[in-house]
Parts: structure tokens; C-alpha cells; sequence
């Protein structure tokens, strides 16, 4: 955070600017950021260096992970506009969300520009866990799928997730479903789909086969995995679910670092077709 060491040199002790995080989110208007014990009576400081960026009208402060079903983040906003409502641009798209209540992963930025690369026209999508549109919008707007069924639980994600493609004009493309995706998703019908979920993804792999069309398809499965694991258990559990049918990995990449020796990483697999077993009726 080279930005903040030099604003802060003067402000700052040295052993001060060494507890300075690596780094900052910026997420539209609003920079959150994340600070040890020893620096809070120094906040103050900080968000004065921060509210100087161009664009920079709010700071909030990290106070613990993201948690729950709708992974709904820990933040307080601690100085400038009162606001955590805010319109994030990125790749060609607005992604409109509150960022107290919602979780948008900076971390994942090279995933949503790389999926509509791989989205070929006239597919159908399916996004099991679809957030405010982080993978249907831009897969929508870059790609020509022949339709999207973005599907999610949390009815604050859903409803920024219905404004989301409003804004972005693809309401010809995309279908929200609120709602479990084990209730909710339509099944065989699926040229790829999207799990877009950690710690608890591999329990919808008999799900994500039933929402593939009979023929098969690709399906971009993502996992929290100690590094140790990185791959073999993701491959292993993917191979164990699609229990005989053929299953070729396309890619493997980590996604990024989740937490200290878990990584976040996500396969790509083409699954071949269903046998007369396990056709979903
Ligand atoms: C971690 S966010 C990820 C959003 C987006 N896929 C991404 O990767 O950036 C996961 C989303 O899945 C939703 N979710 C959790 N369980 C779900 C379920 N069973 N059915 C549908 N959505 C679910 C949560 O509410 C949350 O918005």
C-alpha cells in the first residue's frame, strides 16, 4: 500500500507504518479497509489519507469475516458519507449493491472477466449462486448466451441482483429465481453452470448435474481448500459426483488467497452424458 505509507510517513511512527495492511478494497465510492488493534486510535489518520483518493466519499472498517448463508459481510463505517449503497463499475458493467449488507469479492475480478470469454452464443447458463449478478451480468453483456437463470437466496442480494440487470440491460437474457437453487433451479436444462459459492459447494454437485441438460455440459466448480489440497480434492469430490458419467477438467486455477494456507480455487469440467441412472426426471 505504497499510497498510504507515503501519506501516512509523516503522521505515523515507523513501527506504525510497518502494521499498515497490505491493501485496501475500493468498491464504488467506498474504501474498506481492514486495521490491526494497534492502530485504531490512529483511524482518524488513516481515513484522512483515504477520503483524499479521487472518488473516495466513504470509509469503512473491516471487523470481522464474512459469514453465514448470505455471506453478509462485517463492516462499520467510520468516516465521510453515511451511505454503504454505491454503484461499482467494472469491465463494461455497474454492479449496484450495499456493501454492509452483500459480499462483492475485488479478489474475483480476473473470474468475471474471464467466464464470458468461455460462454459460447446460443448457450444456456446456469448460475446457482448468482449474488448481485457478478457472473450472470457480465456473461450477459459480453457473451450472447441464449439465456441466464441467475438464482439466489438472500432477498437484499436478489433485489440488487434484479436492479443489476435493469441497469446493465440484459433483462432479454437473464432470469432471476429467488430462492434456494435446490428448490428453485430448473433442471436439464444447462450448458454450463456456474457454482460460485465456497465452503459448502461440493454438497450441490448432485444438483449442478441435474440443472446440466442430459447431453452434458461444463461446469465451473469453486472451493475453499487448504493448499495442501489444492486441486486433488476438488477433482477427487467432482469425480466421486458425477459417479461414472465422463469427466474431462478443462482448467484449474486459484482464484486467490482465502485465508492463511486456504486458497480459493475453481476447476472447469465438461461432464459427459447422463446415463439412463441418473437422467433427471
Ligand atoms: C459468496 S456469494 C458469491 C456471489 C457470486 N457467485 C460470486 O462468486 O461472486 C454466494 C451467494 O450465494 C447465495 N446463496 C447461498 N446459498 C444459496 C442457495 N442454496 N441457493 C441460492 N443462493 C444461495 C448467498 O446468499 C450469496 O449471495
Amino acid at each position: 500500500m505504497r499510497y498510504l505509507r507515503e501519506a501516512l510517513r509523516s503522521v505515523l511512527t515507523p513501527k506504525e507504518i510497518e502494521l499498515l495492511p497490505a491493501g485496501f478494497n475500493r468498491v464504488g465510492h467506498i474504501a474498506i479497509i481492514s486495521l490491526p488493534p494497534q492502530l485504531l486510535p490512529k483511524q482518524g489518520e488513516v481515513t484522512r489519507a483515504l477520503l483524499r483518493l479521487r472518488g473516495v466519499r466513504t470509509v469503512a472498517l473491516r471487523e470481522g469475516v464474512i459469514s453465514g448463508r448470505y455471506r453478509r459481510p462485517k463492516l462499520k463505517v467510520i468516516a465521510g458519507d453515511p451511505s454503504t449503497e454505491t454503484v461499482h463499475r467494472e469491465n463494461g458493467c455497474l454492479f449496484k449493491l450495499d456493501v454492509a449488507q452483500v459480499m462483492f469479492s475485488l479478489g474475483n475480478v480476473y473470474e468475471r472477466a474471464r467466464l464470458p470469454k468461455l460462454v459460447q452464443p446460443g448457450e444456456v447458463v446456469a448460475d446457482l449462486f448468482a449474488g448481485v449478478g457478478q457472473f450472470s451480468v457480465p456473461i450477459a453483456k459480453h457473451a450472447r448466451p441464449s439465456q441466464v437463470y441467475a438464482v439466489e437466496l438472500n432477498p437484499v442480494a436478489y433485489g440488487y441482483l434484479r436492479e443489476n440487470i435493469r441497469l446493465n440491460r440484459v433483462g432479454h437474457v437473464v432470469k432471476p429465481l429467488l430462492g434456494d437453487c435446490s428448490a428453485v433451479a430448473p433442471r436439464g436444462v444447462a450448458d454450463r453452470v456456474m457454482m460460485g459459492i465456497l465452503h459448502v459447494t461440493h454438497r450441490y454437485l448432485p444438483l449442478a448435474l441435474e440443472v446440466l441438460k442430459p447431453s452434458g455440459g461444463v461446469i465451473h466448480y469453486h472451493e475453499s481448500v487448504p493448499s495442501e489440497l489444492r486441486f486433488e480434492r476438488p477433482i477427487r469430490r467432482m469425480f466421486d459426483a458425477a459417479a461414472g458419467r465422463e469427466v474431462e477438467i478443462l482448467g484449474k486455477r486459484v482464484v486467490k488467497r482465502y485465508a492463511p494456507g486456504v486458497d480459493h480455487v475453481v476447476i472447469d469440467v465438461m461432464v459427459g452424458k447422463a446415463s439412463g441412472k441418473n437422467i433427471p426426471s
